[in-house]
């Protein structure tokens, strides 16, 4: 196994920052933590890089417990957001800085440096200054350096968050091209789940220091487990609204929706705990509702057409927004009241507590 953690928790003072984590990342997997600002995602990547200690709990790097050894004993390197670049030295020198204070032979410095260039497209850069390169070019640095120490495992910490948006989805895929090269495994940090779903093979949602689901992405997108995991993954958001359960029928749980102009839906949900008179929320995704002249009347405020693809902002009776997503038509619909249906299998239920019922 790559990485392994085994009822890792953290505290600082009185404050538990990290609570029971136990994971598995594979030789050569990618790992994501993903979760808003404060849960806890750079905490546990310093415990693994043993830049913070561990307040119980045990970390394992190639199936050696290293939770007391020493950051630089660990076999780990790590990128930052900020580049932390040496501004004084050249991109060489920058990336050779670690083989210098290993005492790595001349030769084999200039062989690693250059090998590490290539891959990341430095090859013209080597005799710059980082003040001379772009905000992308510098962050490839920071990954050079990383390389030529040969590390077990890379750990990355927001990597892309300083670049613009265009920069962000370039290096995206340079990074996901960089891990099939070199094969190495990777663990990354963010708080932006299109950079999860986009890089992961597995998915560790955090939330207050918990690590809330683990997964494949997509597994995540269609099969979350809570209502944190299922609003936090896919853009726009899930929607959610709030109901009773009435009844069943022919082996679908039916809801009401709350208030005046109530609403029935139906659920492909067998869990025998979800008795009549229940109350919980919906998730629906907005690429699966449709406009259904027997479903549920929205007011549409606002549409957004991308071209491709729009998006109807809209608000139920009681004013819950309920967005809408749609291809291939460009009707104008703002200000319209429309009706909308989804299928039961895409109507997902959650307990007053946000556990999924399935
Ligand atoms: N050195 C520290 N001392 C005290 N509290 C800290 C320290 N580092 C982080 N925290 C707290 O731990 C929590 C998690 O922080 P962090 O891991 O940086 O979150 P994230 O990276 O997910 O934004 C936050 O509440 C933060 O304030
Ligand atoms: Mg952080």
């Amino acid at each position: 196994m790559g990485v392994s953690l085994r009822n890792v928790s953290k505290e600082f003072g009185a404050a538990r920052v990290i609570e029971d984590v136990s994971m598995d990342i594979p030789t050569g997997g990618f790992a994501v933590f993903v979760g808003p600002s404060g849960c806890g995602k750079s905490t546990l990547l310093r415990m693994i890089a043993g830049l913070e200690e561990t307040s119980g709990g045990t970390i394992a790097i190639e199936d050696t417990d290293v939770t007391h050894v020493e950051p630089a004993e660990r076999g780990v390197a790590m990128v930052f957001q900020s580049y932390a670049l040496y501004p004084h030295l050249s991109v060489f020198d920058n990336m050779a800085f670690s083989l210098r204070l290993a005492k790595t032979p001349r030769a084999k410095m200039r062989e690693m440096v250059r090998e590490a260039a290539r891959i990341l497209k430095l090859d013209d850069h080597l005799d710059k200054k980082p003040s001379q390169l772009s905000g992308g070019q510098r962050q490839r640095v920071a990954i050079g350096r990383a390389i030529v120490r040969q590390p077990k495992v890379f750990l990355f910490d927001e990597p892309l968050s300083n670049l613009d948006a265009e920069l962000r989805v370039q290096m995206r895929l340079e990074l996901t091209r960089l891990h099939r090269q070199i094969g190495a495994t990777m663990i990354y940090v963010t708080h932006d789940q299109v950079e999860a779903m986009t890089l992961a093979d597995k998915i560790f949602v955090l939330k207050g220091g918990i690590v809330q689901q683990a997964g494949a992405p997509l597994d995540l997108y269609d099969d979350p487990d809570n209502r944190f995991v299922a609003g936090f993954i896919g853009s726009p958001a899930m929607n959610f609204i709030a109901a009773d359960v009435i009844g069943r029928d022919a082996g679908d749980v039916v809801l009401r929706t709350r208030g005046a102009e109530a609403h029935e839906f139906r659920a492909a949900v067998a869990d025998p705990g979800l008795a009549t008179g229940a109350e919980v929320e919906i998730g629906i995704r907005p690429e699966h509702l449709r406009l259904d002249a027997a479903g549920m009347p929205v007011r549409v405020e606002v549409a957004e057409e991308l071209g491709d693809v729009s998006y109807l902002y809209t608000r139920m009776a009681d004013g819950t927004e309920i967005i809408v997503e749609r291809h291939g038509s460009r009707d104008r619909l703002d200000g319209e009241t429309v009706s909308i249906a989804t299928d039961p299998r895409h109507v997902l239920v959650f307990d007053r507590q946000g556990q999924r019922l399935r």
